[in-house]
């Protein structure tokens, strides 16, 4: 797992602003327009109750000069109209509320689904990605795409919205109807709200900087915490407790610091706003009664008029602490969608591989039905097309490779492993073994983009042409790592080949020697495998990688150090079961035991990216060069 450098970014975004907020929120508006009709029923449903709440401000003016304040002193008034207009005010009410569970059911239908549809386009885009993308992100921060900016996007969805769209008709509203009531007094309440949109701005500036270095002191928390528990052994191994958990404190130190002042910003502009609201409602108030001492007002006009201040300044303070969130979401959309508009892995390849019947002339016919036997088809420029029969050989020409352009790792490669043989790939750590292998499968491609280019043939055909899928059909690997998935041993070796049958399944474990320790597990091929493999020993999930690439049956096989981790015993057992495995195949094998490399066809010696030396066991020992050091020294060693 990459550690350090991992940054904030993997646990905690920092608040960042959104590039290109209109091309983003343009982006989301797309996702939005499948749902039109139901947005319709979200808009009349704000509009009942934003009408609701604003009618039960306007009914306080009747109900107080019509009904109260007459009644006042009479000995047994008429209730009956009163009566009426309380029951009418209960109903729209009722209706109000109704409106807006409707309302917010509606938009977490339409949020949930958006993020559905993100989340999977999301997925599918990571599983076209190339390698190359993988090398250059981190776990962590392509985890983050999926929950952190996820979740932002569903808070803006699901509230911001429809907070916006009521909270802009309901300061319409009311603006309207207080301009109606009393000019002079709105213009008292339009300079209070400015005053408060002034100091949430302010405040909100101060605490989104505080918010920031707090999302990156939890960041580091996170981050220090997660390669702990990775490395738990590794730490008790070295007695290092005591200092990773100073190093903790020193972290957890940091971010309560933040935390607390973060906190206290933002804990500061809740109880200011609800004062400064206060103050501004009795200020109005104050100026309300002055205006009925001169007799340019009544009670009711007062009451109504104050209470549809209070709906006015309500949302548009809500709205301004709401502001730095909706950022933070647009910017969290912006990274999802940087995610899923980038380029995938490109396949041009046009050649494809088919059932065939060979025939003893050699005539290939192309078949639609499972034949067991195998061909390239290769469309030409002019229409017509050719059979290649699928062989199993590898051709390297001039190879050159750099995973990074300063840096290049293979230098001008050249080798050919005929079908049926095995090559044995050696050479110390990090001399590019591993990389030779990752270029026959196009995990990486070749550069091309110099004189006499790399070339790699399969069969005859550059694999350029060749389709990617149909070309990594035709290789079995086992990689240096395993890789379990959760679910049955039977699952596990079933990823090689979908629709094997448990025969097969078994006849592959039975070719890779995995068979024994398979049955003496709690239940045999059915036992469940979670957490990659854990319960499982580095040998038994290598026995395991080997019977998926059997039960596969391709005809070139690529095994990284796949029998490192095993004892000599087992390793005699692989040895026999390999060895019927490789029959007939062309084989990769880059193996660091004597045992494996000895009898390959041909041993290709690698030394900094470069072939050193190449040739069979005996012809290497009599040229006493590097493999008869290597034989000689570090492989009696192992
Ligand atoms: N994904 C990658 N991105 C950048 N550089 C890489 C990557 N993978 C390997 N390298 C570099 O390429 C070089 C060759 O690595 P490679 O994995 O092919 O070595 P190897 O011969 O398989 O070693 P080992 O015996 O340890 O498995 C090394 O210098 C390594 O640092
Ligand atoms: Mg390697």
């Amino acid at each position: 797992m990459p550690g350090p450098g991992r940054g904030p970014g993997a646990h905690g975004r920092p608040m960042q602003k959104p590039k290109n907020t209109k091309k983003t929120i343009f982006r989301l508006v797309r996702y939005l327009a499948s749902y039109k009709l139901l947005f319709v029923f979200v808009f009349i449903s704000i509009l009942i109750s934003s009408g609701a709440s604003v009618a039960s401000s306007y009914f306080l003016q009747p109900v107080l000069n019509d009904y109260i304040i007459p009644m006042i002193g009479q000995k047994s008034p008429d209730l009956s109209g009163f009566i009426r207009l309380l029951s009418m005010m209960f109903c729209i009410f009722v209706a109000g509320a109704i409106a807006g569970w409707v309302n917010s059911r509606i938009m977490l239908h339409i949020s949930s689904k958006t993020l559905y549809k993100i989340r999977t386009e999301l997925f599918e885009h990571l599983e076209k990605l190339p390698l190359r993308y993988f090398d250059a992100h981190t776990h962590g921060e392509l985890m983050s795409r999926f929950t952190n900016d996820i979740d932002t996007i569903r808070d803006m969805l699901s509230q911001a919205v429809p907070q916006l769209f009521s909270s802009t008709l309901t300061v319409v509203a009311c603006f309207v109807m207080m301009l109606r009531l009393s000019p002079a007094l709105t213009l008292l309440v339009i300079i209070t709200v400015f005053a408060m949109i002034a100091v949430t701005g302010i405040v909100g500036k101060y605490s989104a900087k505080a918010f920031r270095e707090q999302q990156a002191a939890i960041g580091k928390v996170n981050g220090y915490i997660e390669e702990l528990i990775e490395g738990q052994k590794v730490v008790k191994v070295f007695c290092r407790e005591e200092a990773s958990k100073a190093e903790f404190d020193t972290l957890n130190d940091k971010l309560c610091a933040a935390g607390t002042k973060a906190n206290t910003l933002a804990n500061i502009l809740g109880p200011l706003m609800n004062n400064m609201g206060h103050i501004s409602y009795a200020l109005t108030a104050i100026a309300g009664v002055m205006l009925i001492i001169r007799g340019k007002m009544d009670l009711g006009r007062i009451a109504s008029f104050l209470e549809y201040s209070r709906s006015f300044k309500n949302p548009i303070t809500q709205m301004a602490q709401m502001f730095n969130g909706i950022l933070n979401a647009l910017a969290g959309a912006e990274r999802v969608f940087a995610v899923i508009d980038e380029q995938p892995e490109v396949d041009d390849g046009y050649v494809t591989l088919v059932n065939a019947n060979i025939l003893s002339d050699g005539t290939i016919t192309e078949s639609f039905l499972p034949t067991g036997q195998w061909a390239w088809k290769h469309p030409h420029h002019d229409g017509s097309i050719t059979y290649v029969p699928l062989k199993g050989e590898v051709q390297f020409e001039n190879v050159t490779f750099g995973y990074e352009k300063e840096k290049t790792v293979l230098h001008e490669i050249t080798m050919t492993a005929q079908p049926g043989q095995k090559i044995a790939l050696v050479g110390s750590t990090g001399s590019g073994k591993t990389t030779i292998t990752n270029l026959i499968n196009r995990f990486y491609d070749a550069s091309t983009d110099y004189e006499g280019g790399s070339k790699i043939r399969f069969d005859g055909i550059n694999i350029n042409k060749i389709k990617k899928a149909d070309l990594r059909r035709s290789l079995g690997m086992v990689l240096q790592d395993t890789h379990l998935f959760t679910g049955s041993v039977a699952d596990n070796i079933r990823f090689g080949k979908l629709d094997a049958s448990l025969t097969e399944i078994e006849a592959a474990a039975k070719l890779a020697n995995a068979d024994y320790f398979i049955r003496h597990l709690h239940q045999g091929y059915d036992t469940v495998i979670t957490g990659d493999g854990e319960s499982l020993s580095q040998g038994q999930r290598q026995l395991l990688a080997i019977a998926r690439a059997a039960v596969a049956n391709p005809p070139v096989l690529i095994l990284d150090e796949a029998t490192s981790s095993i004892d000599t015993r087992t390793e005699a057992l692989i040895a026999k079961g390999m060895d019927s495995l490789m029959q007939g195949r062309t084989v990769f094998v880059i193996a660091h035991r004597l045992s494996t490399v000895r009898n390959a066809d041909k041993i290709v010696v690698l030394e900094h990216g470069r072939i050193i030396e190449s040739g069979s066991h005996d012809e290497l020992i009599a040229q006493k060069g590097r493999y008869y050091q290597l034989y000689t020294g570090s492989f009696a060693a192992s």
